[in-house]
């Protein structure tokens, strides 16, 4: 592993894995390529961005001649896939893109694996092709049962990659994550929302009961286990990384409220989310036997993620300023009914 193509390297996690590589290791070449959409962000790339190990190119994945050029200028020998499409709220208005980038543009970077010969392609995936768990935990064998466009693009992201390893030998691997929070996470995902409005003194609107389980892990976390993966995974594997902790959306809620001294009537409970999966919850003891564990409980992840936000809002008050921003939170909001302004 000596030149890799972090696509999607100016999103949240894609940025921090970014940050994480060129700190931990001085001897290999970082080549961001990002289509910068509304969710990928220069800023969040700014601490690397006099390294003469890193390199950016603004491309869309779903370009092959493009990706192609780039993956024979920088001899690649190292893809790690976070450019997508990702948020449910957004694939349920627009579920084109999704399938565009997450399957189409997915496979676009598997042909220029196969045809450039590369060690290692890790397409980062995410605990939501497992849909909803009511019970149990899930593994990476199980089968999938996706419920959103978003989730079902992923899904196909995954199939297309297991079946290049085993039709064309390509070197793939795919890392589940679960929910990432931390610094650079675009706004309108439920963690920074929640923070940032709190912080302007707005309502925190938490879809039905609040009652969801996500597995909420810190964003380093998730970044140190697609690394271990690169380097120990077997080939044609899936590991799925997380927390192996569940949190209710509402404890979220109230821990960020907490955090910040402010009053638990800014929550608003609003009209759910269609198809809203209840529970995701990851068994992560693959990953953990290649000597791979969490260092981050729920708490410390949520105070260090508070507290980030709180020291940096210029980045993202330039970000909900923008009209992107306001167009797409008028949009999903503006219709809902709102169950209960007081818990
Ligand atoms: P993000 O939305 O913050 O960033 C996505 C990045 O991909 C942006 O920089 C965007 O500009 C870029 N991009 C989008 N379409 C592109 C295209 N066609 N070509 C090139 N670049 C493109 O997303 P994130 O939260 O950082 O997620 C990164 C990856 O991790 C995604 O694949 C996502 O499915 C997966 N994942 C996310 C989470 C989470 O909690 N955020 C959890 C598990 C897995
Ligand atoms: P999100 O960050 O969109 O991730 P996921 O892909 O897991 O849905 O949302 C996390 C959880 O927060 C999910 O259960 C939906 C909920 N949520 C709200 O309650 N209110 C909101 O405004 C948003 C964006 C999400």
């Amino acid at each position: 592993m000596k030149n890799i193509l972090v696509t999607g390297g100016a999103g949240f996690i894609g940025s921090n894995f970014v940050h994480m590589m060129l700190d931990t290791y001085d001897d290999i070449e970082v080549i961001v390529y990002d289509k910068l959409t509304y969710a990928g962000n220069l800023d969040n790339l700014i601490p690397v961005a006099d390294n003469p190990h890193y390199t950016f190119y603004k491309g869309d994945i779903c370009h092959a001649n493009n990706v192609d050029e780039v993956m024979k200028k920088h001899k690649i020998d190292t893809i790690v896939n976070f450019a997508a499409e990702t948020h449910v709220d957004r694939s349920l208005m627009e579920p084109g893109g999704f399938i565009q980038t997450d399957v189409y543009g997915t496979y676009v970077l598997l042909e220029a694996a196969k045809k450039h010969g590369v060690e290692r392609m890790n397409q980062v995936s995410t605990d939501e092709v497992y849909g909803q768990v009511l019970e149990g935990r899930s593994k990476e064998n199980d089968r999938l049962h996706t419920r959103s466009p978003y989730s079902a693009s992923k899904a196909g992201g995954d199939l297309m990659c297991q079946a290049y390893y085993t039709s064309f030998n390509v070197p793939v691997t795919i890392t589940r994550g679960s929910n990432n929070i931390g610094q650079y996470q675009y706004p309108e995902k439920v963690v920074p929302l929640f923070i940032s409005n709190a912080l302007e003194d707005k309502p925190l609107p938490v879809y039905g009961d609040g009652l969801q389980m996500r597995d909420y892990q810190y964003v380093l976390d998730h970044c140190r286990g697609i690394d271990m993966v690169l380097r120990k995974g077997m080939h044609g594997e899936i590991y799925n990384i997380g927390s192996g902790m569940e949190t209710t959306n509402i404890v979220m809620t109230k821990a960020i409220l907490h955090l910040l001294n402010k009053p638990e009537s800014l929550i608003q409970y609003i009209t759910d989310r269609p198809g809203h999966d209840r529970r995701y919850a990851l068994d992560v003891s693959k990953a953990q036997a290649l000597g791979w564990k969490n260092e981050y409980d729920f708490e410390r992840a949520i105070a260090a993620t508070v507290k980030w936000y709180v020291e940096n809002q210029d980045w993202w008050r330039k970000v909900k300023e923008k009209k992107d921003y306001q167009e797409y939170y008028q949009r999903n909001y503006a219709g809902r009914d709102i169950k209960n302004d007081k818990i």
